[in-house]
């Protein structure tokens, strides 16, 4: 079974992918992670975000299992990966590593922006989680803070909106609901709240499939 939990920054989809893995003992893959590694290691050798011969190079030299998941997770990569992350070339390059890790028994979880759009158009659970810009943004400055960065919200509110922007303004693999997503607003609930509503959710199509 392919549960596809995509939405914008902070909404606590990669916590509520994690969790739902963890609770039908199935695989997660948080795809942000691929486009963070792209991102990363072009910063590093100082390349511009728009070259595309190099980001599809270091896409295909990627290897997901030696990820170094704090690093990947700080604040500048994440901005820097949303650039990289609207290369057409790039998108393609991944895609079949995506596809593959879903495939795999007995099942997953994968988290990002088009899962249920476009690398599983066919998931039996689609879930899109969505949260005010200003309640991301605070959830964004707590797991900063917590991880040890510097933080001032105002400054992260607007990357949250410029991200917000590119990610849904981008031709390719716009961030969009798929038309069968279920919306989740998170808003106002916190993490066991957020989670048993996707719960809830799991449970309504497992059922509906069964009837079906
Ligand atoms: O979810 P996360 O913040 O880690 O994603 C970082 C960036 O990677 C996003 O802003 C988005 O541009 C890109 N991304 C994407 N498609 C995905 C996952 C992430 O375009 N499936």
């Amino acid at each position: 079974m392919i549960n596809a939990i995509d939405g914008p920054a902070a909404s606590v989809k990669g916590t509520l992918a994690k969790k739902l893995a963890a609770h039908y003992a199935l695989r997660h893959l948080d795809t942000g992670l691929i486009y963070r590694a792209v991102a990363k290691a072009m910063l590093e050798r100082a390349l511009r975000l728009d070259d595309v011969e190099a980001a599809v190079a270091i896409a295909k030299a990627l290897d997901p299992a030696k990820f170094d998941e704090a690093a990947l997770k700080r604040h500048g990569v994440g901005e820097a990966a949303s650039h990289v992350a609207a290369i057409p070339q790039l998108r393609a390059a991944v895609l079949a590593f995506q596809r593959d890790f879903g495939r795999g028994g007995p099942g997953a979880v994968l988290d990002g922006r088009d899962i249920g759009s476009v690398i599983f158009p066919q998931a039996e659970v689609k879930i899109f989680v969505t949260a005010t810009p200003q309640a991301r943004a605070r959830r964004r400055a707590a797991e900063l803070a917590s991880a040890g960065e510097a933080v001032n919200l105002g400054e992260i509110m607007e990357d949250i909106r410029a991200r917000d922007e590119r990610d849904s303004a981008r031709a390719i693999a716009p961030l969009r609901p798929a038309p069968d997503a279920h919306l989740l607003d998170t808003t106002h609930l916190d993490i066991d709240a957020a989670f048993r509503a996707a719960v809830d959710i799991v449970e309504a199509v497992r059922a509906g499939r069964k009837r079906g």
